[in-house]
């Protein structure tokens, strides 16, 4: 197995906490404040990549209120880095969330419809040639080098705990391939569930898979997706859609339990994990990753009812 070098750029070990009798909650969303959440954990791998290549500038995509761009600019300019964004959806004038956070920091942003998304790639490959020298990171920070960043979580897991089963969010793949692979490299055999808040199961299957054999490749391990269950059905009425009811649970939550959750990704894992839970009548200790994303509710705070 070979394994790639990284940076120091989040706090860690995050703590776990128990939020019930067999349940337990690993504060991802405590990996720093502005370049907090689970994206930060790839980047240490990504970033180190552009440093020692010795690119002046990186660019990524994501929503218009995406986490991971928000992350991947703050890291970027703490190393001196520029930072090139392409968002998709609108700049409205009132911006708020992660857009306000990606326009205050000077990213250069560029915006294309969910219609232009498909081709997103060979966009960033356009600008970045006419930009020169940019290292093009992947939606989400996903990708083979990028799932290192959950391999050593569940290295830090390992250290801290054993748990039976392990919940988190999914976006773009990169933290349900990282926990594959790193269940591979620790050795560990819990069950890993997966919540995926866009698309659905054949899509991620396909996606988080695809990383997988490149990180096979790359890195020469082999990783067994045995154990490994996709829960499709909370997706609601599309990525980043939420119900007024998701958005009761949000504030309860937060009020019994002083944990911030978001309407886009921790949301819905988290309270489709419960259903789940019940569904299933899973047993033995259950983990869930809180991967961050509480600047979408600065975005969406007229949701919530007081
Ligand atoms: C807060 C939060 N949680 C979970 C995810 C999903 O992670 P991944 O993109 O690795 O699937 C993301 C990003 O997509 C995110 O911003």
């Amino acid at each position: 197995m070979r394994r790639p070098a990284s940076l120091e750029l989040h706090m860690k070990p995050t703590p776990i906490q128990k939020l019930g009798e067999n349940l337990f909650i690993k504060r991802d969303d405590r990996t720093g404040f502005l370049l907090g959440g689970n994206k930060i954990r790839k980047l240490e791998y990504l970033l180190k990549e552009a440093v020692d290549k010795g690119f002046k500038r990186v660019m990524t995509c994501g929503g218009i209120q995406s986490n991971h761009a928000r992350a991947t600019a703050f890291a970027a300019r703490e190393l001196g880095l520029d930072v090139a964004l392409l968002l998709r959806g609108e700049l409205t004038d009132r911006r708020q969330g992660n857009l306000f956070l990606n326009s205050l920091i000077g990213a250069d942003i560029r915006t294309i419809t969910s219609e232009e998304w498909v081709g997103k790639e060979a966009i960033m490959e356009k600008w970045a040639s006419e930009l020169g020298s940019t290292y093009i990171i992947p939606e989400g920070g996903s990708n083979a080098l990028g799932s290192w960043g959950y391999v050593s979580a569940l290295e830090e897991i390992q250290k801290q705990g054993n748990f039976d089963h392990i919940f988190h969010a999914t976006g773009s793949g990169g933290t349900a391939s990282g926990l594959l692979a790193g269940r591979a490299v620790t050795g560990m055999n819990c069950s890993l569930h997966t919540i995926n808040v866009c698309d659905d199961e054949e899509y991620f299957k396909k996606r988080i898979f695809g990383i997988l054999d490149d990180f096979e490749r790359q890195f020469d391990i082999k990783v067994s997706t045995e154990n490994f269950h996709i829960h499709d059905g909370f997706v609601g009425e599309g990525y980043a859609l939420a119900s007024d009811q998701l958005y009761e649970q949000i504030k309860s939550f937060c009020g019994d339990t002083g944990i911030l959750l978001d309407p886009v990704y921790t949301g819905k894992a988290f309270f489709g994990m419960q259903e789940v839970i019940k569904r299933e009548n899973l047993q033995g200790k259950i983990l869930f990753l809180h991967t961050g994303g509480a600047f979408a509710n600065f975005a969406n705070v007229e949701r919530y009812r007081f």
